[in-house]
């Protein structure tokens, strides 16, 4: 039996949160410059975004670019701006026939103008797509988007519109980027770093974290399906004992 048909269609995590990270390294194994590994980075966010599909998984959000990304070398933060452009153009057509919507979080105004104008025409062009909403982290932290939900939450104070003792949980989550998306209850990192690096520090709370030493580039839709099968034999307490799950 395959890895996929021992999924549990019952028990799926129904958004996954992914750091691909490694691209770098796999491309000096093979004596190349990082750009490389970027390039075959791609084929896997294929592969995984297919593999997303098949499983019947509704939300996937990766994390492409962070804010600190902004700080490496030149070259580098072009060479993954033209391939965001290159890929978003050019896999808009898989997104369409496999019904994906691609969303995406982050400080977008940062992004290179033909690179927002992309995105933007991809987004607007899968929205009605339904089988599962692809979310591309981009120019994204996770301290920053929480600073930005607070000055959002005082300005609707300021305002009147908000007081601040009607302020939860919901309220909170509701003010972040992610606002219309459940938590991951899966997150997946690779390469072999246990790190969460400030990717959705809120949102992954209760998350199953799981790490593996396969570097981006490799990873494909078995990983991803093992990843699952994974999850699905923790057992979720939520802070509770082990009896009051059962
Ligand atoms: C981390 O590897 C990877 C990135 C910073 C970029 C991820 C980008 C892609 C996979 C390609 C384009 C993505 C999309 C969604 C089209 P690293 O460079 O930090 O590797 P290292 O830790 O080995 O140096």
């Amino acid at each position: 039996m395959g890895l996929l048909d021992q999924i549990d269609k019952n028990k799926l995590p129904r958004h996954i949160a992914v750091i691909m990270d490694g691209n770098g390294r796999w491309a000096k194994e093979k004596g190349k410059l990082r750009v490389f590994g970027h390039q075959n980075g791609v084929l896997a966010v294929r592969d995984t975004v297919e593999g997303a599909v098949e499983a019947g998984i509704e939300f996937l959000t990766l994390y492409a670019f962070s804010t600190e990304n902004w700080n490496r070398p030149k070259l580098e933060v072009m060479a993954l701006m033209e391939l965001l452009v290159a890929t978003i153009n050019k896999e808009t057509k898989t997104l369409m026939d496999n019904d994906v919507r691609l969303n995406a979080i982050g400080d977008l105004s940062q992004l290179p103008d033909r690179c927002y104008k992309q995105l933007q025409e991809a987004i607007n062009k899968t929205a009605n797509n339904k089988r599962c909403t692809l979310t591309l982290a981009l120019s994204y932290s996770s301290r920053w988007e929480i600073v930005e939900a607070a000055k959002k939450l005082g300005r609707q104070i300021q305002e009147g519109r908000l007081n601040p003792d009607d302020i939860n949980d919901q309220v909170f989550s509701g003010a972040l980027c992610t606002a219309d998306m459940p938590d991951p209850e899966l997150m997946i990192r690779t390469s072999g770093e246990h790190r969460i690096s400030n990717y959705l520090l809120w949102q992954l709370a209760y998350a199953e974290l799981y790490f593996t030493q396969k570097l981006w580039p490799d990873f494909r839709r078995e990983d991803l399906f093992e990843a699952i099968l994974d999850f699905q034999k923790r057992e979720r307490r939520f802070g509770m004992t082990s009896e009051q799950i059962k």
